[in-house]
Formats: structure tokens, sequence, C-alpha cells
């Protein structure tokens, strides 16, 4: 055969295709979700979420040390709290479940940097992700709760925010609210591009945070669109936003791939429970190979563009990226 042009030279040796790999990602970038809650000694396991627990904190401090031995120092905390009302009080109260756990955790780990989940929906009696006036989410009346949510998570000692909430102009209130006291250089994690997505089921239940009518089409946007994640990236760059978050992944990156190129902020992306719950699932029933998938849905959204890496397993990319798997 005359063949000047042949592929495979570069495959034939696991330190060749090594060399030429075209996607670097290093475990500086994982956040690894983590869920706690009121109580003593919990450690329960999520029954959609096989590995995943929610701690009391207490026992919070055991996860954290795990994570740090395993090369993960960046942790995104969602609290489940005892109390819920009509405007979620706890989110933004002094002793609330995130405010004590980011004081224990800094007090115990100062080199973790704790990013705080931003969201009524945890702490609202109907689930909703802000305040109701009638059937309907208050946009603005739902801002200064975000706010003071947000301060309350900082004055705690968090790193940075992240609000999840999708109202409108959210991030421009959070800002000059941290600035007014301070805090004006805490960066805003913004989960702009974020949709609607039955992917965050077993999250729901996990926070026990669906809503108790209708659905979030109204805030979360409408999977059908990509050029409006595009505005949605815009907008928070303008109200002060640091770094810009596509949420869910795996279905997304398509999404992810266009933000990362036109815009000039670092992109995170979200690789939400219902992803965690599949690769679970079918791994169990013998279907796919665990390990395997976990690598190649890491590296397939790094390679759309992504910087940053949501996941719950960051604990076990981080060992594959120690190991050379991947990375
Ligand atoms: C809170 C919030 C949700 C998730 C992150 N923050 C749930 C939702 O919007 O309903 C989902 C994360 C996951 O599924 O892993 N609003």
């Amino acid at each position: 055969m005359d063949m000047l042009k042949r592929p495979r030279r570069l495959r034939r040796k696991e330190s060749i295709r090594k060399m030429v790999r075209e996607t670097r990602m290093d475990k500086s970038s994982l956040i690894y979700p983590m869920f706690v809650q009121e109580g003593k000694n919990i450690e329960e396991e999520i029954p959609s979420m096989e590995g995943q627990y929610r701690y009391s904190i207490d026992r919070m401090p055991f996860e954290l040390e795990r994570l740090l031995k395993a090369g993960v120092d960046k942790v995104m905390i969602f609290g489940i709290p005892d109390h819920k009302d009509e405007c979620g009080s706890s989110a933004f109260a002094e002793d609330g479940i995130v405010q004590r756990a980011i004081r224990e955790a800094k007090e115990k780990f100062p080199q973790l940097y704790l990013i705080t989940d931003v969201c009524m929906c945890e702490y609202t009696s109907h689930g909703h992700c802000g305040m109701l006036k009638g059937h309907e989410v208050d946009n603005d009346a739902t801002l200064e709760l975000l706010s003071k949510t947000a301060l309350s998570h900082v004055e705690a000692g968090a790193d940075m925010v992240a609000p999840s909430d999708m109202m409108d102009g959210r991030i421009r209130a959070i800002r000059t609210c941290l600035d007014e006291h301070n805090f004006k250089d805490t960066p805003i994690m913004s989960y702009a591009v974020k949709y609607a997505s039955a992917f965050y089921g077993p999250f729901r239940e996990a926070a026990n945070s669906a809503p108790s009518f209708g659905d979030r089409k109204s805030y979360q946007m409408d999977f059908h669109n990509k050029k409006e994640g595009i505005k949605e990236a815009f907008l928070d760059i303008e109200e002060g936003a640091d770094i810009i978050m596509v949420k869910p992944a795996l279905s997304y990156l398509d999404v992810i791939n266009e933000v990362s190129q036109k815009i000039t902020l670092p992109v995170a992306a979200y690789s939400v429970s219902g992803e965690y719950a599949m690769v679970k699932a079918a791994a169990k029933l013998g279907y796919i190979d665990e390990e395997r998938v976990i690598c190649e849905m890491a590296t397939s959204t790094y390679r759309a563009g992504a910087d940053i890496y949501i996941t719950y397993f960051a604990k076990e990319l981080a060992k594959f990226m120690d190991e050379g798997r991947i990375g």
C-alpha cells in the first residue's frame, strides 16, 4: 500500500497516546457537591444516588478528610434544613444548616475551598426557588432573600457563592449586597445556563426539594434553546458573575461548547444527580463499565470546553487522574 498518512502511528502505545492527548485536565478543577443536614451522627445513603450521603455536621468532617486525601479541595455545600416556611427563612438564618456547616468545615480544614449553593427550594414549604405571589414565583421579592442568603454564607466563611435559583437580576443583587458589606473579593459562580431538567430528580429526593405544585419551567430554561443560554451567560457577566455554569452537563455538551467559545470567563459544567444515578444503575446491572464511563463523561465535558467540573464522582476522578487514566 502506498499510504503516506497513517493516523494509527500515534495510537500504537499508551505512552504516545498520552503524549498526543488533546484534552488535559487536572484535579484542581474538580468540585464535589455535598449534602449536609440537621441532626447528629447521620451518614445516610441517598436511595437514588448509591454512594452519596447526607451528613450531619458532626459526621461531615470525615468525608471532607477523605476528599482532601484524594486531592479534591473544593466542595459545594447543599443544606437540608429541619424547618421550612413560605419565604425559606432558614436559608439565611445565622445558625442555619449551611452557615454552621461552613463554620465547622473552615475551622477543621482551612485549606478547603468552600462554595455554597444559593437557592430557596430546599427551604420553602412549597419547594419553589423563590417567594410566591399567588401561584407564581415573585422574581423581584426573591432577590432580597437570595442576597441575604448569599451574605449569610459569606459571613459564615464561604469562599464563593453559587446562585442556582434562575431569578432575573440576582447576580447584580447579590454582587451589590456583598460589595456593600465589604465582601468585594468574594467571587460568584452563576448557574447562568440552567435548564428545567428531569436529570435533577435524584437531587430533589436527596434534598427534599421538589416543588409541591407545578414545575420550574417559568424560571429554569427550556431545553430546546441554546441562544437563550448565551443570552443568560452574557447577562450574568454584565451583572458581575465571575464564573459561568452550564447545567446539566451530559445532554448539554453543545451548550458548554458554544458558551465556552463565546465568553471569556471560566466555564463550569455540573454533572447532575440524574447523570450519576444512570451510571450507577447501569453499572449495577452489569450493562456498562462504571469506571470507564466516568472517565469518558468527564473527558467529554472538558473536551466540549468546560474548565471546571462539578461532579459526584470527584473522588473517583481524582484517582483516575492520579493514575494517568485520564488527564
Ligand atoms: C437548587 C438546585 C438543584 C440542583 C442544584 N441546585 C435542583 C433544582 O434546581 O431543582 C440540582 C443538582 C443535581 O441534580 O445534582 N435549585
